[in-house]
């Protein structure tokens, strides 16, 4: 499973990237805009820290002219940049049009079997359900993944699906289990991955009993040349 970040928090990029199993990074204009910087400028710095990996930048026009002069553009700026455009019929349009010449879209907002079906019809490169959204109204997510992941295998369509809108670690591992191609998600989502109690409380009582036998144990790196035998 790939992970992207859903973010364009330069800051959790780089400390996302720093684990080396950073495959891509999510935007939309709402994380666009926290950031107060110019969008060329945010996408172009994010593709500088993810290096090979994917950035999803969106478009903002809601007409079919629009979202292909943006999606064009984004992409332009960048090998990189996946152009990402919302389910609506003029973004399917936009989507039919971009994918014969080659470029990678992303449709995003998707939220029924029937729309994704449509997307991987149309040649997506991305089909990103929303699950959190979905379980927000007391509708199950993952049930809206699984149902995605088996038409696309009854066809085997090679858009990717990733997962997005994902709130918390058990979303994850089950769109993993699934066989989601890509998980998407906030970065204290990424960091509670990590972690585990046993871990840390593990981790602690092996300090201790280290620390206590210390003056036996001696250190495992000693400054060069002090270990005893050497030159
Ligand atoms: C995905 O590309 C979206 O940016 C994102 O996953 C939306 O998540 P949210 O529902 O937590 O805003």
């Amino acid at each position: 499973m790939k992970f992207f970040l859903d973010t364009a928090n330069l800051e959790e990029i780089r400390q996302g990237a720093s684990f080396g199993i950073l495959d891509g990074i999510t935007t939309n204009p709402t994380l666009a805009a926290k950031e107060k910087k110019p969008f060329r400028e945010l996408i172009l710095e994010i593709c500088r820290i993810v290096k090979d990996g994917v950035v999803n930048a969106e478009v903002v026009s809601t007409d079919l002219e629009g979202m292909l002069r943006e999606a064009r553009e984004v992409v332009s700026w960048h090998p990189n940049v996946v152009a990402k455009i919302p389910m609506t019929p003029d973004g399917v349009r936009a989507l039919s049009i971009l994918s014969r010449e080659g470029v990678r879209v992303n449709i995003t907002l998707v939220f029924s079997p029937s729309q994704a079906l449509i997307v991987a019809k149309a040649g997506a490169y991305f089909v990103s359900p929303f699950l959190g959204r979905l379980d927000d109204i007391s509708i199950d997510g993952l049930a809206l993944l699984r149902e995605i992941l088996e038409i696309y295998r009854a066809y085997d369509f090679k858009t990717q699906v990733l997962a997005a809108s994902l709130r918390h670690p058990l979303h994850v591992v089950e769109a993993a289990k699934m066989g989601a191609h890509i998980g998407t998600m906030p970065f204290k989502v990424f960091e509670m991955l990590f972690r585990h109690p046993l871990t840390d409380r593990g981790l602690e009582s092996f300090l201790k009993d280290w620390d206590k036998a210390r003056e036996t144990l001696g250190e495992i790196t000693e400054p060069a040349g002090t270990r005893r035998g050497s030159r």
